[in-house]
């Protein structure tokens, strides 16, 4: 268990509200996340597993060494917030991955489905690309949203309404290192 003498260090001072899911919870529901996935897709299935930067490269690295299945992984970068805690609503895909959809499982893995502005924009943006099947995967999902394009067929946890730092979620590019995940 992290003490806030740990967390005060890592975070460079800044006060943490509550910690919310531990290491510990982390890794038990990404590895039973990683059962699941693993079961849902047949043996030898060209798997492509799609990690939206950069809120989920810890969660991507986690999940994926969970999978026992052969996996591609690429990713791309679509940017929606600034250096606000609010949405904007201005989803902008930044970096846009080199592998091919076509005729392939792909898997989205995302850290978190706010407002659901990045999934409505990138749900249809994939299917154009002709994939043989498209499923999302979150850590955590607020449950704010209107409805989505794609409800998440995984989601690791039912987050609570405030503002989450750690495991790869920042606040200004800040706290992604955090081992576990807190509010602020
Ligand atoms: P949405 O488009 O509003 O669903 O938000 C999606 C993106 O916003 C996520 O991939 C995160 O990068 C970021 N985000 C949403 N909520 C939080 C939060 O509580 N902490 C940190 N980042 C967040
Ligand atoms: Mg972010």
């Amino acid at each position: 268990m992290a003490t806030p003498t740990d967390v005060q260090r890592r975070t460079g001072g800044q006060q943490v509200r509550r910690i919310i899911y531990s290491q510990d919870d982390i890794a038990t529901r990404v590895a039973a996340m990683g059962r699941d996935i693993t079961e849902f897709y047949p043996e030898g299935d060209n798997l492509l597993v799609l990690g939206l930067l950069k809120g989920s490269f810890i969660f991507l690295a986690d999940l994926v060494r969970e999978i026992a299945r052969p996996v591609h992984v690429d990713f791309l970068v679509a940017a929606s917030y600034g250096a606000g805690t609010v949405s904007t609503g201005d989803v902008r895909l930044v970096y846009d991955p080199e592998a091919n959809l076509s005729g392939r499982h792909v898997l989205l893995v995302e850290d978190i489905i706010d407002s659901g502005n990045t999934i409505n924009r990138l749900v249809p943006l994939l299917e154009g690309r002709g994939p043989k099947s498209l499923e999302l995967c979150t850590l955590l999902h607020k449950r704010l949203a209107a409805p989505l394009a794609r409800d998440p067929r995984w989601v690791g946890f039912e987050a609570p309404a405030e503002f989450l730092i750690g495991y790869g979620l920042d606040h200004s590019e800040k706290y992604r290192n955090l081992p576990f995940i807190a509010s602020i």
